[in-house]
């Protein structure tokens, strides 16, 4: 009994299930609806749809290929509008950016960036390329090798998280003008390659052109969404990513595909944005915001989960907090360095 009631009322202590409460006290509702109304990725919800269930504060019937969401019965009704939890008009307060339109926005940036029409993200204010990435982790030999490839846009240096040896078959996802990807083709040497992925035309014609200029023939850039990764089932040894995944709307497919593409026992080292608190509704629709890799970036523990969910073990390497205030404004979030084994 006492179990239940703190079951309940741990349920009810966070904002996207308050949010989804009141809603269906206002009116029932099909689980695709809460993504828009919560203001949170489909992921999320179904995770939080899963512990209001699981308290006893939700029900849900199948209809035909809807999920229909309700408060599970009068009782439970009056319970909650006792505790004081509000009816939230679902003409909604947080009504969030479509996933489509995420990417235009993304690539529309990205294909700035790489034209050189915009000198980089907003957010990294008056910061010379070379002072991000070494505040990041590179060294000044990594920086002059490549200047042309490195576009300030990374939160960490991935190729450093881990070993990467000669010959591996490296993946780098969301591979911009290709700087971390001629960094790993270095160390993966003749023998090995490395596959740059990023959904963005123009990126992908500069990593190419950058590719020729340096002399690699063991670097192919493919066009293509990491949600959707051009890439053969299990074909690569080492994944890399360097402030990507939170741009992807959907996060979990993006780890799902990169444990499909890594062999058994492959590994991916990650520098990405994780949240420390959650955004509001604005800010998670603001497209500078979301262009300069925070909004749509995830609560550090429910990227974490996500990983976990696609099967892999994680280690935390590292995580930096100052990069608050050196490039994101003072917003409350950090750049998390993971290690993650396919087991
Ligand atoms: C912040 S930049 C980082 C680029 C590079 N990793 C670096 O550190 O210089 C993000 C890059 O990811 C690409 N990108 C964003 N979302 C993507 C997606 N869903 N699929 C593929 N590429 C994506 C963008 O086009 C852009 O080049």
């Amino acid at each position: 009994m006492i179990e239940d009631k703190a079951r309940f009322f741990k349920a009810l202590g966070d904002p996207t299930r308050l949010t989804i409460v009141g809603c269906l006290l206002k009116q029932d509702h099909c689980a695709c609806d809460f993504s828009k109304i919560a203001g949170r990725d489909q992921t999320t919800v179904s995770r939080h749809l899963k512990v209001l269930v699981e308290a006893g504060i939700l029900r849900y019937e199948k209809d035909g290929r809807y999920v229909i969401y309700s408060i599970r019965d009068d009782r439970m009704k009056d319970t909650l509008e006792k505790c004081g939890v509000e009816k939230v008009d679902s003409c909604c307060p947080g009504s969030e950016m479509d996933a489509g339109t995420k990417k235009d926005v993304v690539k529309k940036n990205y294909g700035k960036i790489a034209l050189g029409l915009v000198q980089g993200c907003e957010c990294c204010g008056d910061l010379t390329n070379e002072q991000v990435s070494a505040s990041i982790g590179y060294s000044q030999q990594d920086t002059e090798s490549f200047s042309e490839a490195n576009l300030g846009l990374g939160c960490g240096n991935p190729t450093a998280l881990g070993e990467i040896k000669e010959g591996d078959i490296v993946l780098d996802l969301g591979s911009g003008a290709g700087f971390d990807s001629f960094l790993a083709a270095r160390k993966a040497a003749n023998t090995g390659k490395v596959i740059g992925v990023d959904m963005t035309e123009d990126m992908i014609s500069r990593a190419r052109k950058n590719a020729e200029q340096y002399g690699f023939d063991n670097v192919e850039f493919r066009k293509g969404d990491i949600e959707d990764l051009p890439v053969e089932t299990g074909s690569v040894d080492v994944i890399i990513s360097n402030c990507v995944i939170n741009l992807a709307p959907d996060k979990s497919q993006v780890f799902r595909e990169a444990y499909r593409v890594l062999r058994e026992n492959g590994r991916m080292y990650i520098s990405d944005i994780v949240l420390l608190k959650e955004l509001t509704a604005e800010e998670r629709n603001d497209e500078e915001l979301i262009c300069s890799c925070v909004g749509g970036a995830l609560m550090k523990e429910d990227y974490l989960d996500l990983i976990k969910e696609a099967g892999f073990e994680i280690t935390i390497i590292d995580e930096d907090r100052d990069i608050s205030k050196r490039q994101y404004s003072g917003y409350p979030l950090e750049s998390i360095k993971l290690e993650l084994r396919k087991k």
